[in-house]
Order: C-alpha cells, then structure tokens, then sequence
C-alpha cells in the first residue's frame, strides 16, 4: 500500500512539472549594483537587498571598480560587476555616492560603457531605481534626477519612493529621504549614518522595485534590435498568428537531460511524442502514410522548440540561428522522400525564426526508431 501512495506521489509530481513548465521558472533577480568611496552607499545597498528578498526575489550585491586603485576598496568581497551582466537582471538598484550633485565618475565611466546595451534595446522595460549616500545632502534630489536620465535614455522603468517610509520617519534629526529614492546624510550630526528611517526607505524601496520586477518578469520583454530581425513580440506575434502552440517540456524517458549547453550551443533531441503517448508511429509508407509522418515531423520540431524555450528561459528571442536539424526516420529501403519529411521540421523553424531559423540539414533512413517514432530530430541552436 505504502510502495503504492509513493508511486502515485511521484507520478503526480511529474506530470505536475510536465503539465505546468511555469514551475520550471527562476525566481526574480535584482542585482544591486552600487559604487561607494567611504562605505554609506554600501550600507544603503544592503538595506535595498533586504527589502528584495523580503518580496522573495534574489539580490545580487555588486559594486562597480574604482577608477582611482590608491583609494581603499570601502565594501571588501563585493564583487566587482561587469557591463555584459546588465540584461541578465530582472531589475536594477542603482547606488552611488553624490559626487557634485551628481553620480561619481566611477559609476558614470561604468554606465558609459553600455552603449552596446543601449543600441540593442537590452535594458530596456527593465525596472530600475536609484539610492545615493551625500554628505550634507547638498543636491541630492538633483543627483537623483540626473542619474534617472541615464536610466530614461535606457528605457528602463523608473521606480521612485514617493512617500514610502514617511509614517514612521524618526523628525528629530535631519533625514535623507527624498520622493525619488533613498539618500543618507553622511555628515550631518545627530545619528549614525545611514540612519534608521533612512535604512527603512532604503528596505521599502527595494521591495517596491521587487514587486515591479516580479510582475514585470512574467511578461516577455519588448526586445527591439536595431537590425530588422525577429523580437520576443514579433516571434510571439508570428507563432501566434502561424498558430503554433508549443507543447510543454517532454520528460526525458532515460539517463539524459532534455538538453545540454555548451558555450552558446544547445543540444537537442526529440520524437514524436505528444500528450504521452507517440504520434503516428510506425514505418513511413509501409504502417504510416507521408502525410502522417509529415505531421510527426511537426510533432517532433515543436517538442524541439519547447525544449528550446525552456533552454532560453522562456525567451526565444534570445536564439541566435538554428545551426543544424538531422532528420531521422523510420523508413523502408528503397525510400527516397527524407527530404520532403523533413520540411515539415525546417519549415516550423523558419515560420518561428525568420531568417535565424535557416539552418544546415541533414536526413537519414533508419530501420527502427526508439519508441517506434516514426522521426527522430537532432537540433543544435546558437543563442545568446
Ligand atoms: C568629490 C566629492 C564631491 C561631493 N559632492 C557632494 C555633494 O554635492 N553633495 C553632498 O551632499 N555630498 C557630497 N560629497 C560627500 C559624499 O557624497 C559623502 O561623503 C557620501 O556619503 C559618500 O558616499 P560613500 O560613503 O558611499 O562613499 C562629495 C564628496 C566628494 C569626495
């Protein structure tokens, strides 16, 4: 009996995941990407980390390199963020020290170099804010401000603090709050700094720029190129229009992952399975028809494509080209129409792709497929 529930449980688990890919899905990740000179805005950013994780996303704590080394790293075992990471985030916490009523010259040498960034589109729809730590607070606002233009010219979604925090700010000493994201007064007498009311709007405001970012990550990104090639809308758009539903992740049936990364490269298997069971099984033209092996074809591409999609973390507009399909199928001697099967494959990626979906081709006959498949296709896919 007990052998018995057990079974069932795991079967109820996997059909679970089979059914519902959005259990599959990464939690939210917000990195938290700060420069400081003398530790506050450091302070500030883990305040801002506390309140993402509160709201159950992932902070990740980065500071941007120094342009002066003789000056001593303020946040020790912070490491340092490379420009290339910045799209990774489903959003981000920008903190600076204010330099001149302004970001400092490390953060803006930084923010200079994501112009690649800026002419592919990547941040843009991405939530985004902004804490600064000040010394008197002498044009705080204005370092704000000056910094969001950046972030505007990104098209990245600005998240202000408005009155956040207010109801509960400690009157009696000068504070750091602002309505558009947290400061701290460094030098001004009367508290440790940064404060506690200006720790707790930095908290609230990283579970507001959370809260953006979770919502925010269930929709796919407008994703523009400044090449004329398929988004996330056009391919949405385009499948929608085609038609084409991807089926969920089929469960590997062995010893084997539904696919494998290497560099840039993924690696892809699949029949013709569908809703448990094969479609069309059997050989082509002696036990099936070509018009059912064409459709097992298409069965088998689409299961190819949702691996796919799982692969890119939900985001096709992340595949570069389709590389290679081969073409397996479950044929008689004699049989020469390989080619004309696999269309059905080839002709789904491009529908999909556009001209990223052109590939190199190979197709083969064999004498049995696994599982009496009539098709099996091997895919290999560039993506980002
Ligand atoms: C070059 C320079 C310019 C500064 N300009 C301002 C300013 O315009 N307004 C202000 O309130 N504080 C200013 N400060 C003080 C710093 O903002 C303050 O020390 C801050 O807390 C440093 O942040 P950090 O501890 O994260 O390095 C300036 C400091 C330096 C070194």
């Amino acid at each position: 009996m007990k052998s018995l529930i057990a079974s069932l449980c795991i079967c109820l688990c996997v059909y679970t995941l089979q059914a519902r890919p959005d259990l599959h899905k990464k939690p939210t990740r917000i990195l938290v990407l700060f420069h400081t000179t003398s530790g506050g805005t450091w302070k500030l950013a883990q305040a801002i980390a506390a309140g993402i994780t509160q709201q159950g996303a992932t902070a990740v704590l980065k500071q941007v390199p120094a342009i002066d080394k003789n000056i001593a790293n303020a946040a020790p075992g912070v490491p340092y963020a490379d420009v290339a990471e910045l799209p990774q985030y489903d959003g981000i916490a920008f903190g600076s020290a204010v330099h001149f009523g302004n970001m400092t010259a490390a953060m803006r040498l930084f923010l200079d170099g994501t112009v690649d960034h800026w002419t592919h589109h990547r941040l843009e729809g991405v939530p985004a804010t902004v804490f600064m730590s000040a010394g008197s607070g002498a044009g705080r606002e204005a370092a704000i401000l000056s910094f969001w233009n950046t972030l505007a010219v990104h098209g990245m979604v600005i998240v202000p603090t408005g009155i956040m925090g207010a109801a509960t700010l400690q009157k009696n000493i000068a504070q750091g709050n602002t309505v558009f994201g947290a400061t701290s007064l460094a030098s001004m007498p009367g508290s440790a700094r940064p404060s506690a009311s200006e720790l707790e709007q930095a908290t609230l405001q990283g579970a507001a720029l959370a809260r953006v970012a979770i919502a925010l990550a269930a929709v796919p990104r407008t994703v523009q190129t400044s090449t004329p090639v398929a988004t996330t809308d056009s391919i949405a758009i385009r499948m929608n229009r085609a038609g084409i539903v991807l089926p969920p992740v089929p469960a590997p049936a062995g010893n084997y992952k539904p696919f494998t990364r290497a560099g840039n490269l993924v690696y892809i298997n699949q029949v013709a399975l569908k809703e448990g069971s094969i479609l069309h099984p059997g050989i082509v033209e002696k036990e099936i028809s070509v018009a059912d092996a064409t459709a097992a074809t298409r069965q088998t591409m689409l299961n190819v494509l949702a691996v796919l999609q799982a692969a890119c973390d939900g985001d096709l507009s992340r595949v570069k080209q389709c590389v290679q399909l081969t073409g397996f199928f479950n044929t008689a001697p004699g049989f020469k129409d390989h080619a004309k099967l696999m269309n059905a494959a080839s002709d789904l990626t491009v529908a999909v792709f556009g001209d990223k979906g052109k590939h190199a081709r190979a197709t083969v006959g064999a004498a049995s497929l696994p599982v009496n498949s009539s098709v099996e296709i091997q895919a290999v896919f560039e993506i980002e």
